[in-house]
């Protein structure tokens, strides 16, 4: 079934109004065929004319020019007919260009479009179902994938427009020499024929391997970027090197191998094309007394026959490249075609803001990653509003999952979150007051100050300068030639862990939330720069919600309340004090943090 659908043409992912653009390119192309042709049949009487142009008053169709502008040099007749015949070739042209224009804009428009579908697609998929991507094939698929759905139209509307402009030189071949254009279309047109099918199953596989390559390449060479500190110190850069290159191999083969077979069938037609008019020529030379009348005839079929073959060649081209490109397309189709079922990015879905609140309540929350194993098991708690809670636990014991959980990244297999009593699906709706600090951050390859204010126009310099104080990236700052504005991530400085996290820390700050949310954020921090963050969470308390997992207890101590996490379930809560006293787990993490 799939593959049924998959085999689909180009029609599946074009738009409404794009099906409605492509329709009119056909239209502009049958009108350019037909202006097309028709200068191609003046060509034999305006041969005739400026051959012999005595001839002119012997062609019916001119009497009537010529009684009205009152011509009767046939010198000036020779210009008159020139006029008509350049004119017409000028409007032939003008027609050409503007066709050709829009057949190379018009894919890439589509591929334009359906670049930012995708890209909006996958971000707005559900953090489950992102989860399930790999993020390298998403990367091929938009970059790779969508500039061949162009390639694939450009082919698509140029067979066409070829196909269209063949069939009426045909016509008036075959209006002109019936017989001998039949026999000499009929030559043509088989081997052109058995050509394509011939090569057809090479261009799918040329494609296909296209398609697996190319991810493969992706997958590599990140993976190796990723790796290089391993590859290096563990001597591997050969391996690595062998790999990519019989990747690049596979990809560059691909290539090779559709172009060379696109290029073929026209090269092949061409030397029939002269095998045969050679042969005819010769078969005339030994029967006909006369071979020279059939002059004009020869140039006429020299011109016709010159276009008519290239706009073969260039049909069988595409029509094999068609067979390339495919794979793209069916590429970019699955992607899309899964929207039916994840749930994509939907104004209409967005949940209401939660104005404020004054307590949330998990209601025996739980949850599993494969649905086996339960990762949470019947999780029961409230945050109250503007107090400062902590998560505490081993390694493994579910404490990011439950955060995940509360920032509706995740939802519950069973237990619901309640605001003031209501119960709520997601809490997607308090988004907007939540600063969030992850426990791996990401630098933007930006500068300091876009990290810090992240995905805004205008920077607020005196929030920014304010929240570098609180992160306490003043240290940071003082070694940075450009201030702010010194680029950071890729091309930039490097940061250390610790750096990158108070960047993180001053990226949520700046959000001015109502809710901060910590993951392990001081972790990579020295025991001195993490008590100066702590000292300004502590500032905070009270002002906003603060929502921390900690690994180093001493940073939570004067925390409200701190729920203590094991094996996914809530073993213990309370604050400091009691919790030393009362809770074993409590107690063996204070005396590791104490080590
Ligand atoms: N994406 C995932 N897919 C499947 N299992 C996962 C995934 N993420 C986490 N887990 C599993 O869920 C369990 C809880 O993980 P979680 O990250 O919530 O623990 P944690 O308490 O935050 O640990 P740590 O202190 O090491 O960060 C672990 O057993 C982990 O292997
Ligand atoms: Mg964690």
């Amino acid at each position: 079934m799939l593959s049924q659908v998959l085999s689909t043409n180009i029609f599946k992912i074009l738009s409404k109004k794009e099906k409605k653009i492509f329709f009119w390119l056909l239209f502009l192309m049958i009108f350019f065929g037909l202006v097309e042709a028709f200068t191609y049949s003046l060509v034999i009487p305006y041969l005739n004319v400026v051959i012999d142009p005595n001839r002119i008053s012997s062609v019916q169709q001119l009497q009537p020019i010529i009684a009205y502008f009152n011509l009767q040099d046939p010198l000036s007749l020779v210009a008159l007919i020139s006029v008509i015949f350049l004119s017409l070739y000028t409007f032939k042209i003008i027609t050409q260009l503007i066709l050709q224009y829009w057949i190379n804009k018009f894919p890439y428009d589509v591929a334009r479009h359906n670049m930012k579908l995708l890209y909006w697609h996958y971000l707005g998929l559900s953090y489950e179902l992102f989860l399930k991507k790999n993020h390298k094939h998403m990367m091929k698929v938009l970059t790779q994938s969508i500039p061949r759905l162009s390639f694939l139209l450009i082919a698509q509307l140029s067979f066409y427009s070829s196909l269209i402009t063949s069939c009426c030189l045909i016509a008036i071949l075959l209006f002109k020499q019936f017989l001998f254009s039949l026999i000499m279309l009929s030559v043509i047109g088989g081997v052109g024929v058995f050509l394509y099918y011939f090569f057809k199953s090479r261009q799918k596989q040329a494609g296909n391997d296209y398609e697996n390559g190319t991810a493969d390449f992706y997958k590599t060479g990140l993976e190796s970027f990723q790796l290089i500190k391993e590859i290096k110190l563990f001597n591997k850069i050969t391996y690595f090197q062998n790999v990519m290159g019989a990747v690049s191999d596979k990809v560059t083969g691909s290539l090779k191998v559709s172009s060379f077979l696109s290029a073929v069938p026209g090269i092949v037609m061409e030397y029939v094309v002269i095998l045969f008019l050679v042969g005819v020529v010769y078969v005339l030379m030994l029967f006909v007394n006369q071979p020279q009348v059939y002059g004009t005839l020869f140039i006429f079929y020299a011109i016709v026959g010159r276009r008519l073959l290239s706009c073969l060649g260039i049909m069988i081209a595409n029509k094999s490249s068609i067979e390339n490109l495919k794979p793209s397309l069916n590429a970019i189709y699955k992607e899309l075609v899964n929207q039916d079922t994840d749930k994509a990015y939907n104004n209409d879905l967005l949940i209401q803001p939660i104005k404020s609140f004054d307590v949330i309540l998990f209601d025996n929350i739980s949850f599993s990653y494969n649905k086996k194993n339960d990762v949470l098991k019947s999780i029961s708690l409230d945050i109250k509003c503007n107090n400062s809670i902590a998560f505490v636990g081993p390694s493994g014991s579910g404490k990011s999952t439950l955060l995940d959980l509360f920032l509706s990244f995740l939802s519950p297999d069973s237990g619901q979150f309640l605001v003031d009593g209501n119960p709520i699906k997601s809490l997607e709706g308090l988004w907007p007051k939540i600063g969030y600090v992850p426990q791996m951050m990401t630098v933007l390859d930006d500068t300091l100050a876009r990290n810090i204010a992240f995905g805004v126009d205008i920077i607020d310099e005196e929030k920014l300068n304010r929240v570098i104080k609180m992160a306490h990236l003043d240290d940071v700052l003082a070694n940075l030639k450009l201030g702010v504005n010194t680029v950071l991530g890729d091309r930039g400085i490097q940061l250390s862990g610790g750096q990158q996290q108070r960047v993180a820390i001053a990226r949520a700050l700046y959000l001015e939330p109502d809710i901060l949310v910590l993951d392990e954020a001081t972790s990579s921090l020295d025991s001195v720069t993490e008590k100066h963050i702590a000292n300004s969470i502590a500032r905070m308390k009270g002002q906003l919600t603060i929502i921390v997992i900690a690994h180093r207890l001493s940073t939570v101590k004067d925390f409200d309340c701190i729920y203590v996490l094991d094996k996914g379930k809530l073993v213990g809560q309370g604050n400091h004090d009691s919790l030393e006293i009362s809770n074993s787990i409590y107690k063996s993490l204070v005396a590791l943090d104490k080590q």
